[in-house]
């Protein structure tokens, strides 16, 4: 059942960005180029399934999750390139400056960025009060103290013994902001008690914690095929990660952890949360 539901929301995410209308400039083509390629879509699949696990109409929040997958294939753009991570593969392809140069690259990210707020702010998505409130969460989420903010710092924690506590606060800004907003987009856009809204973002702060932490051990144990970017970058570019401050069983017990802690947040939303409960399970459990 799991296996399905999953299908089902990446096939609405797949379909509706299959849709977006793309022109025929270098711009246009390096943009399409690292959206369409693939990718888990897994923010997407987070907000639709937020939105159900609260009663509501996964299709109606569909321009908004795909926004996320634009802002986070914008993330992946600019992490790949040469002055942060300068990895060359990326979704199973070459990365983005690989094929288009940096320049297009960068512009590419910078029109994936502006491109979501057209999907933000689609007239169709919900009650204007509530799609205000997620416009300005996601622009909080992938800004300065959010995603960004945590890029930053995990470039500047190249080379350095990081604490246990300096690299959780990389991985919730990073990672944590953008997923942690998806799950509350699907709640808020689907008019979901304050209650729900609150449960779904505490699930979505462990998991995203999960995510990232598996992130990490894959980057050790991974396979780089499977996975479709490099294994050992981390290592190369000196990154202080859960597996290097801990070691592998214990990154792993952590990420276990976290996933129980995702788990037991959705004790509120009883039955409807069982897909976002089993999600949890996935994410700890993927091998890509
Ligand atoms: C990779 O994200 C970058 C991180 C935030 C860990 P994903 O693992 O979701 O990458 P795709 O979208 O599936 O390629
Ligand atoms: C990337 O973290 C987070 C963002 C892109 C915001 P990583 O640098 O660990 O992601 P991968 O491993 O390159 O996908
Ligand atoms: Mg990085
Ligand atoms: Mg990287
Ligand atoms: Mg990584």
């Amino acid at each position: 059942m799991f296996k399905e539901t999953l299908q089902h929301y990446s096939s609405m995410i797949e379909e509706y960005i299959a849709r977006i209308p793309w022109g025929k400039d270098i711009l246009n083509e390096s943009m399409a180029y690292s959206l369409v390629g693939g990718g888990k879509r897994i923010r997407p699949v987070l907000a639709l399934a937020s939105a159900e696990a609260v009663g509501g109409n996964p299709e109606k929040v569909l321009p908004a999750a795909a926004a996320l997958e634009l802002i986070h294939t914008y993330s992946l753009i600019h992490d790949d390139l040469p002055a942060l991570d300068n990895d060359d593969y990326r979704r199973g392809r070459l990365s983005n400056h690989k094929v288009f140069g940096e320049a297009n690259a960068i512009l590419a990210g910078d029109g994936l960025l502006t491109y979501a707020f057209e999907f933000l702010t689609e007239p169709s998505l919900g009650q204007p009060g509530q799609q205000l409130r997620v416009i300005r969460e996601v622009a909080v989420a992938a800004g300065k103290n959010g995603m960004v903010g945590g890029q930053v710092l995990d470039i500047a924690g190249e080379g350095k013994q990081l604490s246990l506590a300096e690299i959780e606060e990389i991985h919730k800004g990073k990672t944590g902001a953008l997923l942690t907003v998806s799950a509350r987009l699907g709640g808020i856009l689907a008019g979901a008690a304050e209650q729900e809204i609150e449960a779904l973002t505490r699930y979505a702060q462990a998991l995203g914690l999960a995510f990232q932490i598996k992130d990490d051990i894959l980057d050790v144990v991974g396979d780089s095929e499977t996975l479709g970017k490099p294994v050992g970058s981390d290592l190369r570019q000196g990154k202080s990660t859960y597996v290097s401050l801990l070691g592998l069983e214990e990154a792993t017990r952590q990420l276990h952890s976290q996933t129980e802690k995702a788990q037991a947040a959705l004790k509120l939303l009883g039955e409807k949360s069982a897909f976002l409960s089993e999600l949890a399970v996935y994410i700890e459990q993927r091998q890509h």
